[in-house]
Parts: C-alpha cells; sequence; structure tokens
C-alpha cells in the first residue's frame, strides 16, 4: 500500500493509504477522507491538486477536467494514482465525508427497456447491496475498457441489492457504445459508491424545483420517486423542468405523467424542446405536462420572472445535466434570479 498525506487550504490534514495504480480519489473517499470532487470521472476540474512530495500517474491526461490544470505539478484525484508516497496540498477545503464511504462491489449489469435509439434503462444486480440517496450516482467501469462512468441511480426498488441506470449512447464513448451495440448481452462491472451531494430527504420539509438536462432526469427521478413514496407531495408543491430536443428523442415521459397524476398536481412538470416546437397532436398525448420550447435555463428564468416559482415558499433547487447545461443555469440562477448558491444542488458529470 501506498501512503498518501493531503493538507487542504485551511492546513487541515489527512492521510490515507492507496493500493499502486488506484485512482487517489477513490481511496481517500474510501477511506473516510472528504476530498473535493464532483464528477470523480475527469470532467469537472473540482478535484485538483499539487504534488508537494512524490510523484503520481497521469492516467488520463488528456481528461475535459485538466483544463482547470495551472502548472505541471497539479493533477486530477481522480485521475491520477501513485506509485510512492505522495504529499498532496488542496486549493480548496476538505468537505464533509460521506456517511457511509463509498466503496467498490461487483455486479452484473444489463438491459431493462430501451426507451430511444440512444438512451437505455439498465439494471445492476450488484454482489453487495450499496447505501444510496436519490439524487446520488456511482461509478461504473468494466467491459475492458479503462476508466469509469457516472451514472445516477433512477428510482428506488424493493430489492436493494439491485440499482437502475439511465444510460445514454455516446458515440465518442467506448463504454456506452460497446453497451449499445449488444443490448441483449450482461456484463459483470465494478461499481464505487454512492457519491454525489445533489440528494433530497423528504425530511427537510421544504419544496423543490428540479431541472433536468437530457439523462441529467436520472438523479431527479429517484428525488420524485422518494417525495412520491415519502407524502411529500401532500404537503409541498414542487416543480420539474426537464430540457429534450424534441419529441422523437423523449422519453420517460409516461412515467413522469404519472408521477403528476400521484402527486394530485402538487407536482407541476414543464417539458422544454430545444430543437423544434411540440405539436398539440404530441402533447394532448401527456395532459399533465406543459410543453414550451426552447432551452430548458431560458424557460426557467422565464418562470421565475414571471412569479410561477415563488421565492417566499423557500425552495430547494436542483439542477442535473451535462457541464454546460449546469453551468448555464446555474449563472442564471444565481447572477439574474438572485437565488443563494448555498441553495443550489448539483453534480456535474456527464
Ligand atoms: Fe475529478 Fe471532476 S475532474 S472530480
Amino acid at each position: 500500500m501506498i501512503a498518501v498525506k493531503v493538507v487542504d487550504r485551511q492546513g487541515q490534514c489527512a492521510t490515507f493509504s492507496a493500493e499502486s495504480g488506484q485512482r487517489l480519489l477513490q481511496a481517500g473517499l474510501a477511506s473516510g477522507v472528504g476530498l473535493p470532487h464532483e464528477c470523480a470521472t475527469g470532467t469537472c476540474g473540482s478535484c485538483k491538486a499539487t504534488v508537494v512530495k512524490g510523484d503520481v500517474r497521469r492516467l488520463w491526461p488528456e481528461a475535459p477536467g485538466a483544463k482547470a490544470l495551472r502548472s505541471a505539478n497539479e493533477t486530477l484525484l481522480c485521475q491520477s494514482a501513485a506509485d510512492v508516497p505522495v504529499e498532496l496540498s488542496l486549493r480548496a477545503n476538505f468537505i464533509p465525508p460521506y456517511e457511509p464511504a463509498p466503496r467498490e462491489t461487483k455486479g452484473e449489469l444489463s438491459l431493462v427497456r430501451e426507451l430511444t435509439s440512444e438512451v437505455a434503462l439498465f439494471s445492476i444486480a450488484l454482489r453487495d447491496p450499496i447505501v444510496w440517496q436519490p439524487g446520488q450516482f456511482v461509478l461504473v467501469s468494466g467491459l475492458g475498457i479503462e476508466g469509469a462512468r457516472g451514472y445516477s441511480m433512477t428510482r428506488e426498488v424493493a430489492d436493494p441489492s439491485r440499482i437502475d441506470l439511465l444510460i445514454r449512447k455516446d458515440p465518442s464513448g467506448r463504454f456506452s457504445t460497446a453497451l449499445f451495440d449488444d443490448l441483449g448481452r450482461s456484463h459483470e462491472v465494478a461499481v464505487f459508491g454512492s457519491l454525489g451531494r445533489a440528494t433530497f430527504s423528504c425530511d427537510e420539509g421544504r419544496p423543490f424545483i428540479a431541472m433536468a438536462g437530457g439523462s441529467g432526469i436520472a438523479g431527479i427521478l429517484a428525488i420524485l420517486n422518494h417525495a412520491m413514496n415519502g407524502g411529500h407531495f401532500s404537503k409541498h408543491q414542487s416543480k420539474l423542468f426537464f430540457g429534450l430536443r424534441d419529441a422523437a428523442s423523449s422519453y420517460l415521459l409516461d412515467e413522469i405523467s404519472a408521477a403528476v397524476a400521484a402527486s394530485q398536481n402538487n407536482l407541476a412538470v414543464t417539458v422544454a424542446f430545444s430543437n423544434e416546437a411540440c405539436s398539440p397532436e404530441f402533447a394532448a398525448r401527456y395532459p399533465n405536462i406543459n410543453f414550451v420550447d426552447g432551452f430548458v435555463h431560458d424557460v426557467v428564468r422565464a418562470a421565475m420572472q414571471s412569479g410561477a416559482v415563488p421565492a417566499d415558499t423557500n425552495p430547494i433547487f436542483f439542477v442535473a445535466g451535462p457541464p454546460v447545461m449546469v453551468n448555464a443555469t446555474m449563472r442564471m440562477l444565481v447572477t439574474e434570479c438572485k437565488v443563494s448558491p448555498a441553495e443550489i444542488r448539483y453534480d456535474r458529470f456527464g
């Protein structure tokens, strides 16, 4: 085992051990150390650290998150491994550690249902159940392809050793391409989790405004599912804004429409199509859903500015989707709608 020492911006120090070749972020989080991160897959840049002593192996130097690195001594903890003892310093402070600490297990990944030609619902039968909260995600790796991908759990199921994930085919991604090339086949995968702080509990006793772009809906659906099962909608009116390209690429609208009905309309859902207007015939299939044209963050802005989202209800804001959509929505909420960043929960991954 390799000794790893990390010092944060305030001078707080933590130590943990990593196996040679193990990703330092995963090793630290599994040891109960609150290493800062969001995506855990090399996209966001929030896990960057400076190598002060020793050295690390960069596992994916071209990771999109590496754009956040400013010197040759800096590295992404989620894309680094150590073969010798190493000391690192963080620009940020440690975050509260997960409870329980995430860990790795194995599982069998298989298709549940194809939703469109590029989005499908999969399940993983886990060897050991993992504990997760609505809004969290896991890292999945396997199929002989290097690296891990983050996918949100999409609904609560009775069997604790099963998790359901929404996976989008990314034409530039070898993992999802391999999955979609042979949907009938199941795969042995490694699962690390649970991760993510954009979580929700009915015990919080507050309404929520959720905004999802594309497959970012997965974690939001788990939140809806939890809210439904916990009686949230009998006490609080909440809203969902869901951005999709067009009617042809839409999915899960039956489930969302059923959630609106079960909430007795205390959940209001708006679906925004960015590429084309929604036809009256299509809209008529989902009378519980309000269809509009435009990008989802523009639609949310208009709703906020028209007073359709009253600030005095003290809502929690959830933003989920690709980093570009999350960044645009965060900017809009904070700078234009004056929402406190402390009230917005998000994880940029994808
Ligand atoms: Fe490492 Fe996002 S780049 S957590």
